[in-house]
């Protein structure tokens, strides 16, 4: 049985106060879920005062990107081992809008990937299309491209995958149950390939784009969908705890 993880991805909202204010207002509302691994990922600039009111907690921490080099002259970077200084276990890395934005490679996501593990952080690793390639059929070639390059030589123990169709992002427009479910079995099946079968059996893998409380269920019952990342419907402390608490 694989652990269900959903996880806040807040991207660039939240100050400092209104990172506070939420944890204050969602704990109590998840207090008793003892069956999803629950993270949230804030703005760079609030995780020192996160991970304080996370501390002792049943929720985890998470940076939306880590720098794959621990120190030196790297100005405007974060290493591994300064985000688990203030509380993070995990790491988003290799997030679209990282890679679209920031051209951000497979292997430069990759040396990320292994620098924070090798820090002993769990990695939350993104992959996905973009509209015009699932038009094309082009989805599963690149999604081998992305997790042959991406995760290679990474330990599946400390990884989550998060598939995430780009056209899903943001836009209100969720995949349908059929279609998380058979990209999720043809991500799986590529794990097999890249890190072995135990691994790809284990490894858990998040559905992201426009999840909400109204279809988390639906995407949950699909086999191989094991949570989620959720960026829209994960600010507001009310929403995200429906999300979690799925199961009831
Ligand atoms: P969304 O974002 O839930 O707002 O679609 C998901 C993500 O980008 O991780």
């Amino acid at each position: 049985m694989r652990t269900p993880c959903i996880a806040a991805n807040w991207k660039l909202q939240k100050t400092v106060a209104e990172v506070e204010a939420f944890i204050d207002a969602f704990l109590p509302l998840v207090e008793k879920n003892t069956t999803v691994e629950m993270v949230l990922a804030p703005v760079f600039t609030a995780l020192y005062a996160a991970g304080k009111k996370l501390s002792g907690s049943n929720v985890g921490l998470s940076s939306q990107d880590v720098y794959h080099e621990e120190s030196g002259a790297f100005t405007g970077e974060v290493s591994p081992s300064l985000l688990q200084d203030v509380g993070c276990k995990y790491a988003i890395v290799g997030h679209s809008e990282r890679r679209e934005y920031f051209n951000e490679s497979d292997e430069f996501l990759n040396k990320k990937a292994k620098a924070a593990q090798a820090a002993g952080m769990t990695v939350i690793f993104c992959c996905g299309e973009p509209l015009e390639i699932r038009e094309k059929g082009g989805t599963n070639d690149l999604l081998a491209r992305q997790l042959d390059n991406g995760l290679a030589g990474l330990d599946a123990g400390a990884l989550v995958l998060a598939y995430e169709p780009i056209w899903a992002i943001g836009t209100g427009v969720t995949a349908t149950p059929e279609q998380a479910q058979e990209t999720h079995n043809f991500v799986r099946s590529h794990v097999g390939k890249v890190l072995g079968a135990e691994a790809a059996a284990s490894i858990r893998i998040q559905y992201g784009g426009s999840v909400k409380p109204g279809n988390i269920k639906e995407l949950m019952a699909c086999e191989d969908v094991d949570g989620a990342l959720v960026g829209g419907a994960s600010l507001e402390a009310e929403s995200f705890a429906q999300i979690v608490n799925f199961g009831g």
